[in-house]
Order: structure tokens, then C-alpha cells, then sequence
């Protein structure tokens, strides 16, 4: 994957200038806290490429404060960029925020979760932006507003907490003015919660589409990208009863994989020399028909300008590819756009309400026997965090994740 980011690293940087107070609220004595050690080991990046293991002391936990034990926790792309060039300025750093635990202790003023669920000792959890302007949000409040650019654990700077990123034993979780939204989600499984974030992706991405009104049940969609993104897609795609899906990409082991997600026909592209063979056969793919609705989920140019040419007139496109600067893309407007009367939505992150939204589409997924778990190619333990990183960045699986024993 091409991480050479320039948007999100001034988004990233313009959030943690803003940041100030880290330290917890005057901490009081740990609430219920049976076999908790005094310290956790945390994976901080001390240099580019290189995490160390160090061992911190857990701090008290104050009356709004949740300590969680962590279980596991996803690699995204976002931390392979900060692991190989430190874009953000953030070293040392403990990263990862696609992770998942137990609450091994919790103040006594914390009750309910950022959906108003009730929390308690023993509940597994995920925690989703940091909203230091609005602490009080719950998931209804940001129905439409896009949670891109606030704070999150594991980008924070480090400070005299430390437990602030998920690839670790234990993270603090600050209550009061902090700002942390989190969720119980004890009802899914271990990789089913370390899916979360980058499903809620996903489900942004369909939301997105439906607002063109063109995405229906009996659509023929085109899913450009069988990477983790593109194969969540179709399964997003599939759990809400569309039916004619086609991939494309140029790896047949994903490809492969996508079938299985819920593609019903696929389209390899490195079989056709130029873009009218290749479209003749997506169009052949489909019955002969070009696509109602395709999702765009490469970070490749030259796949954003082909897209176009596989929607039929009036149809509708989501670009959902470039989460980082990828570079220009040429398109010819008269052609691509107006006279086919495209309707191009774009897709960045997701809302607090389609987290939630995430969890029930997992449960419909595993129900219907989507092998969402089989996007976890590789686990590695917390002390094999920098082999994780390097698996990552050297692109031979979908999903790494670190998970603890
Ligand atoms: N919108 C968002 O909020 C958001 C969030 C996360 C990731 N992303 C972006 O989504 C993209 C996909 O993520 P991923 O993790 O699946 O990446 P990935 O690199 O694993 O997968 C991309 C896939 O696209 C395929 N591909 C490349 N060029 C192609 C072409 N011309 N035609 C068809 N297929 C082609 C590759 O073979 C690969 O399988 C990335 O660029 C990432 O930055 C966006
Ligand atoms: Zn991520």
C-alpha cells in the first residue's frame, strides 16, 4: 500500500497541536480491582521501524476512568505509515486503535457506554474517537457529522499515562473531560471486534451510496479492489440482500476470496489489454449490462479513471480509495460524468452511529456465514509487534493483528 500520506498527516498534526491536559483527572483509589498488576507492558515506537517493549506503571483509576485489558488489536494502514516515516512527529508513541479487551476496573461515575448500554466489570469493549470539545457525545449526537480528524487512542502523544494505544496489555481509558467514546460489545467475538473499525468503513461507504437512491436490492455493483476494504464491501453489500455483485482486481487469491464473501462473478484485469476488453468483460460478467452502482476501493488513480466506464448512464459511483493523497486521477468530464449523468458520492471514515451500526452487520455477516475471520491472515503476540508491522507493510496477507495471550 502506497502511505505516502499528505492530508491525514495534517489532519493528524492539527488535532494533537490542539491537545493539551493528558493527564488524567485527580485520580482516586482504583475502583473493584481484583489481580491487576502495578504495571503493563506497552509497545512503544522509540525510532522509525522499531517498537520496544516497555513496562509502565498503571495509574489509579479516577471515578470517570475505565482500565481495560487489552485482548487484541488490528494493524491498519494508518499505523505502517507512522511505524516506517513517523509522519505525525508522534516518537515515541504507543499506536494501535483498532483493538478490542476486557474492563478489568472502571470508576464508580461510569455507567453507561457512548450508546447509553450499561458497562460493568468483565464487559468487552472498543473505544472509537476521542471528542475532547464535546465529552458528552453520545452516538446519536453525530447522526450525520464525519468523525475524521478528531483524536483517537493510539495517536495520542505520549505523556505521563503511557497505556494510551491498544498494541499493549493494558490502555487507560480517561473519562471526564477527555472526551473518549467507547462501546460494549460483549455479544461479538475476539475477531469479530478487531473487524470493527475498518467495517464501519464499509458501512459509511454503503450509507453513502444509498443517498444516490440508485443502490437497490436487485443493483448490479461492481467492487473495484479486493484488498480488506473491497472484500468488506461486498460483504457489507451481501449482509443487506444485494445479489449481483462482481470483483475486480488483479490478484486471483483475492478475487478468489471475494466469491466466497458474497461476489457473484469476478473480473481479473490483468487478463485484458486496455480499458475497452476490459470493460466489455465486466459487462459480459453482468448478463451482458453495465453496473447500476460500482465502489471504488483502490488507492490507485488510473482505477479511479477506469471506474466510470463500467456504470451505465444515470448509474452511481462511491470513491472510497483514497484515505490518503494517492495522486491525480484524469477523467474526461464530458464523457466519464455528465453525459452518463454520474452520481459520485465520496466516503471518508465513518459516524459514531454506524459503529453501531458495524456491530449488528458483523453478527448478520457471521449468521449468514460470511468468513469475516478469515480476513485475519495472521496473528502475532505483543512481543512480535515489529515482525506484525514489517508483515504489514510487506502486503502478503489482508488483515495482521496483534493479539494477547
Ligand atoms: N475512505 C476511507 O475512509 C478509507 C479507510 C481505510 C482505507 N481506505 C483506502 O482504501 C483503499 C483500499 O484499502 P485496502 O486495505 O483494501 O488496500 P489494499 O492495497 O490491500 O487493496 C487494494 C486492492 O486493489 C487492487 N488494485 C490495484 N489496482 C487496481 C486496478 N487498477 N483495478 C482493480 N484492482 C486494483 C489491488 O490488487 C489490491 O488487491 C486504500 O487506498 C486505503 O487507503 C479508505
Ligand atoms: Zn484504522
Amino acid at each position: 500500500m502506497d502511505m505516502n500520506n499528505v492530508n491525514i498527516e495534517e489532519i493528524v498534526k492539527q488535532v494533537l497541536s490542539g491537545m493539551t491536559g493528558n493527564a488524567p483527572a485527580a485520580a482516586s483509589a482504583p475502583a473493584a480491582s481484583t489481580g491487576i498488576p502495578k504495571t503493563a507492558r506497552v509497545a512503544v515506537l522509540t525510532e522509525k521501524e522499531h517498537f520496544d517493549i516497555k513496562e509502565y506503571p498503571i495509574p489509579p483509576i479516577g471515578d470517570d476512568d475505565i482500565l481495560v485489558k487489552v485482548e487484541g488489536c488490528g494493524v491498519c494502514g494508518t499505523d505502517a505509515h507512522e511505524f516506517k516515516r513517523d509522519p505525525f512527529n508522534l516518537i515515541p508513541v504507543a499506536l494501535g486503535h483498532e483493538g478490542t479487551g476486557e474492563i478489568v476496573a472502571m470508576g464508580k461515575n461510569v455507567k453507561v457506554d457512548t450508546a447509553g448500554k450499561p458497562v460493568k466489570v468483565g464487559d468487552k469493549v472498543v473505544t472509537c474517537m476521542i471528542f475532547k470539545d464535546d465529552p458528552d457525545i453520545t452516538m446519536f449526537d453525530l447522526n450525520k457529522k464525519n468523525v475524521g480528524g478528531a483524536d483517537v487512542y493510539g495517536l495520542l502523544p505520549d505523556d505521563d499515562v503511557h497505556l494510551n494505544g491498544w498494541f499493549s496489555d493494558y490502555i487507560f481509558l480517561r473519562g471526564g473531560n477527555f472526551g473518549t467514546t467507547f462501546f460494549n460489545v460483549s455479544d461479538l467475538d475476539l475477531d469479530s471486534r478487531i473487524l470493527i473499525e475498518p467495517c464501519a468503513v464499509l458501512v459509511h461507504a454503503v450509507e453513502r451510496a444509498k443517498t444516490t437512491g440508485i443502490l437497490r436490492f436487485n443493483s448490479r455493483v461492481v467492487v473495484q479492489g479486493c484488498g480488506p476494504i473491497g472484500l468488506i464491501c461486498i460483504a457489507v453489500l451481501r449482509t443487506m440482500g444485494v445479489e449481483h455483485i462482481c470483483a475486480v482486481d488483479g490478484n486471483e487469491k483475492r478475487l478468489e476470496f471475494a466469491k466466497r464473501m458474497g461476489a457473484d462473478t469476478s473480473v481479473n484485469f490483468m487478463n485484458f489489454k486496455g480499458i475497452e476488453a476490459l470493460t466489455e468483460a465486466v459487462k459480459e460478467a453482468q448478463g451482458g449490462h453495465l453496473a447500476d452502482f460500482a465502489f471504488q476501493c483502490t488507492g490507485n488513480p488510473k482505477a479511479h479513471a477506469n471506474i466510470y466506464k463500467f456504470i451505465r448512464n444515470g448509474g452511481g459511483l462511491c470513491e472510497l480509495g483514497f484515505f490518503i493523497n494517492g495522486g491525480d486521477a484524469t477523467i474526461n468530464p464530458h464523457f466519464d460524468l455528465c453525459s452518463k449523468e454520474i452520481n459520485l458520492v465520496g466516503s471518508w471514515v465513518y459516524t459514531l452511529r454506524d459503529y453501531v451500526t458495524t456491530f449488528d452487520f458483523l453478527k448478520r455477516a457471521k449468521a449468514i456465514g460470511l468468513p469475516m475471520s478469515e480476513l485475519i491472515t495472521d496473528k502475532f503476540p505483543l512481543e512480535q509487534i515489529n515482525e506484525a508491522l514489517q508483515t504489514n507493510l510487506a502486503m502478503t496477507g489482508l488483515k495482521i493483528a496483534v493479539v494477547n495471550k
